[in-house]
C-alpha cells in the first residue's frame, strides 16, 4: 500500500502571520521551480551525504515506505524510488509549484503531496524512512517537525534530516549590513546549541554531525543569482518589500570580502541529524 493512500483527514494548519509566512515561502520556491536544479550544488552535496549512508549502511528494509519531506523538485525522491529495497515513495512539499514540477519530471510511481511538515497529513506509524534535505531551516518550529516525524514513523523506522546553522552566508550578511543597514537580506539560522536542544528534546538518542562547507563563486552577484534561482531569498518581515535598487546591490558587492584573485567564498554551516525510532 502506498503512503498516498494513507493520507489522513484534514489536520488544522497554521494561522495568522505564520500562515502568511508559509504562503510566502511556498510562493518563493514555486516561482523558482524551473531554475532550482541548476543552482542546487550545496543541496546536492548535503542530500548525497545522507544517500551515501543509505547506500552503504544497509539500513533500508525490503518493501520500505519512504517519505521525502520538503521534496522540492523531487531530485532525491527519484533517487530514493530507484533503490531496490524501497516499496513505495511519497514526496511532500509546502509549495504546490514545486510539487507540480516534481510530478512533471518523474516517470516513476511516486505519490506527490502538497503538505506542511509541521502538520503532516499522514497517519501515525505509516512509514519506515523519512529523508528531509534542507527543509527544516524553513520551519518556524523544528520541534513540531521532529514530533510529526516521530509520530508517523513505524517502530524501527529511521529519520535523516539536513539543515544549516548560524554562520551560514555570514560574509553576505556582513556585506548587506553595510550596504543596507535597515533591512535584512539573509535568512537567520539557529545556533548549533539551540538546534541540538530542540533535537534532543524530541529525539533523545539522535546523532548530530556538523561541518563547515565553503563554496567559491566568481562574484557576489553570482551568489545572489544562485539564491534567487533556488527561491531561497529572505522572507522575514524585516526584508525590503520593493525590488532592491541596482545601486544597493553594487554596494553589497563592493563590501563583500574578496579573495586575492577577486573571487569570493560563501560559508555554509551544515548539519545532519540521524535518528531511529525504538
Ligand atoms: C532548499 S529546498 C530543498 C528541496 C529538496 N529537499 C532538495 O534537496 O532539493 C527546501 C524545500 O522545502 C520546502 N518547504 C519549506 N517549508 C516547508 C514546510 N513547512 N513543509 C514542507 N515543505 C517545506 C520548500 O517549498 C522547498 O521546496
Amino acid at each position: 500500500m502506498g503512503i498516498m493512500s494513507l493520507v489522513a483527514g484534514s489536520r488544522s494548519g497554521p494561522k495568522g502571520a505564520s500562515r502568511t509566512l508559509k504562503a510566502d515561502i511556498a510562493r518563493g520556491f514555486g516561482n523558482a521551480r524551473s531554475t532550482y536544479e541548476s543552482a542546487s550544488r550545496l543541496q546536492r552535496f548535503m542530500g548525497n551525504t545522507m544517500l551515501q549512508k543509505l547506500y552503504t549502511q544497509d539500513v533500508v528494509q525490503a518493501d520500505s515506505e519512504v517519505l521525502d519531506l520538503g521534496c522540492g523538485t523531487g531530485w532525491f525522491t527519484r533517487k530514493l524510488a530507484a533503490m531496490e529495497q524501497v516499496g513505495a515513495v511519497a514526496g511532500v512539499d509546502l509549495s504546490r509549484g514545486m510539487v507540480q514540477e516534481a510530478r512533471e519530471n518523474s516517470s516513476q510511481s511516486i505519490d506527490w503531496i502538497v503538505g506542511d511538515a509541521e502538520y503532516l497529513p499522514l497517519p501515525d506509524a505509516s512509514c519506515d524512512l523519512i529523508f528531509s534535505n534542507l527543509m527544516i531551516q524553513w520551519c518556524e518550529d523544528p520541534r513540531s517537525v521532529f514530533r510529526e516525524c516521530r509520530r508517523i514513523l513505524r517502530p524501527g523506522g529511521r529519520l535523516m534530516v539536513s539543515s544549516l546553522l548560524d554562520g551560514t552566508l555570514t560574509e553576505l550578511k556582513n556585506a548587506w549590513r553595510v550596504a543596507d543597514p535597515d533591512h535584512e537580506h539573509v535568512n537567520r539560522f539557529e545556533t548549533e546549541a539551540a538546534l541540538r536542544a530542540k533535537v534532543h528534546a524530541e529525539l533523545p538518542e539522535a546523532t548530530i554531525e556538523s561541518r563547515t562547507i565553503r563554496l567559491p563563486y566568481t562574484s557576489p552577484m553570482m551568489l545572489a543569482g544562485e539564491l534567487r534561482h533556488l527561491g531561497a531569498g529572505f522572507r522575514g518581515a524585516e526584508r525590503r518589500k520593493a525590488i532592491t535598487a541596482p545601486g544597493r546591490l553594487r554596494d553589497m558587492c563592493r563590501h563583500y570580502v574578496k579573495e586575492p584573485d577577486g573571487t569570493i567564498m560563501a560559508n555554509y554551516e551544515a548539519v545532519w541529524i540521524y535518528w531511529q525510532k525504538h
